[in-house]
């Protein structure tokens, strides 16, 4: 989705498509506009890091990643067995287009889809919830979506054999903790097969354990536990939580693919399990980043830190202004950039943000060379002022001089 939305009194225009308002409407142009930012594909962002991470744990499952935000009611809550009441569907929670069309709350939308098309599948997109705005919550984020289906006939031994194989191929230590019991509250559904159920589970189980251990291979002895949950398009249903410097944190939710899904997606001798997952909540404790706000900015200091497939801590970055500065010196054969750079640390300390060099040429007669530094001043936690950077600038001069025997211009 890169076009523009248009947003008329009457017509919503959204990814070449135009759509009719009425009295469910509630989408606004600043929540459309996201619709063309798609953090998930700009390889080097965290949202993309993540997601390639995990899907790197799901090598031969098929990836849907382009899908529209604009989904039907019907998908995004009837085709999942969603009650007509469900909280979810309140105009108060989810931003319709219109009464029939809808921004989607979850990948899930696309479950039923992608299972009629393969057996083993993740979506990513971008999910839209109505919520309040503040440093961890933001009415846009990312999901990923996966699942697995198996032959129910062999689903008991095939498990039996991708557990064992895995367990050859890894070495990495999990502590899991796992109290969740198939109760009337959290039942095992009525078609399935017990013993076929429990392998799904175990399956389930041991695939999310494997991939969160990838996620957070640098911690040591990473604890994971599982909680009973409920989702209307599984049963039965968990959640997984990780400690976090101190804390359990809410990784996922997901479950035993309600068969009425798999009826409705042409395989009805299949069983398979599912999960869903926020990027966000990820993104922000394995990168350290303290505000969800960031993920979103165009600021190229947020942007420019992060590299496809590696983790790092995200340095925070002045909002105070810079002060730049220029310094044109003729060079000499001795000179060296790094040593420049290192005057400038020395007289400048941590003001110093960036030295770039803007301008060079050589002079016709003399054949000397001319360089142009360009220094962007600014501190992390004040203002600075001009006569200040004046003064280190004028120090910079001096110096560069002294040191390195250039003749400033
Ligand atoms: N769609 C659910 C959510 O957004 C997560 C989920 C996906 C749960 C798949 C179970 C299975 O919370």
């Amino acid at each position: 989705m890169k076009e523009p939305p248009k947003i008329t009194k009457d017509i919503i225009t959204l990814g070449g498509k135009s759509y009719q308002t009425d009295a469910f409407t509630n989408v606004t142009p600043t929540i459309l506009e996201k619709t063309t930012r798609q953090l998930h594909l700009i390889p080097s962002h965290p949202i993309a890091i993540i997601k390639d991470l995990i899907s790197s744990a799901f090598p031969d499952f098929k990836h849907y990643q382009t899908f529209s935000p604009v989904v039907s009611t019907k998908e995004n809550f009837d085709d999942l067995c969603f009650a007509e009441d469900h909280p979810g569907r309140a105009v108060t929670d989810t931003y319709y287009i219109n009464q029939k069309i809808m921004l989607r709350t979850h990948t899930s939308a696309h479950q039923l889809q992608v299972l009629t098309e393969a057996d083993k599948i993740l979506v990513t997109a971008d999910v839209y919830r109505r919520d309040e705005i503040d440093a961890s919550h933001y009415p846009v984020f990312h999901q990923m979506e996966g699942a697995q289906l198996f032959e129910t006939r062999t689903v008991v031994e095939d498990v039996r054999k991708a557990i064992a194989q895995d367990s050859m191929a890894s070495s990495s230590t999990i502590h899991t903790t796992d109290t969740t019991v198939i109760t009337p509250a959290n039942p095992k559904q009525e078609c399935h097969d017990e013993a076929a159920m429990l392998a799904t589970a175990d399956h389930l189980k041991h695939s999310l354990n494997m991939m969160v251990r990838k996620l957070f291979s640098h911690e040591k002895d990473l604890q994971v536990r599982w909680i009973d949950a409920q989702f209307p398009f599984t049963s039965p249903s968990w959640e997984m939580e990780i400690l976090y410097q101190g804390k359990w944190l809410e990784v996922l939710g997901c479950g035993v693919i309600r068969q009425d899904i798999l009826i409705n997606a042409g395989k009805p001798d299949k069983i398979g399990w599912a999960f869903g997952l926020g990027l966000e909540r990820l993104a922000l404790v394995l990168f350290g980043i303290p505000d969800i706000r960031l993920f979103w900015s165009h600021d190229e200091r947020f942007l420019k830190q992060f590299e496809p497939s590696k983790i790092q801590k995200f340095i925070p970055f002045s909002k105070y202004p810079p002060c730049i500065k220029d310094i044109s010196f003729w060079s000499n054969d001795q000179f060296h950039e790094n040593n420049f750079c290192e005057i400038v640390r020395d007289v400048a300390g941590d003001l110093a943000e960036d030295v770039q060099l803007i301008d060079q040429f050589v002079h016709p007669k003399t054949q000397r060379r001319s360089l142009c530094y360009r220094i962007n001043y600014r501190s992390m936690d004040r203002n600075v002022t001009n006569t200040e950077i004046n003064e280190i600038q004028d120090k910079l001069r001096e110096e560069v001089v002294n040191r390195m025997k250039v003749e400033l211009r």
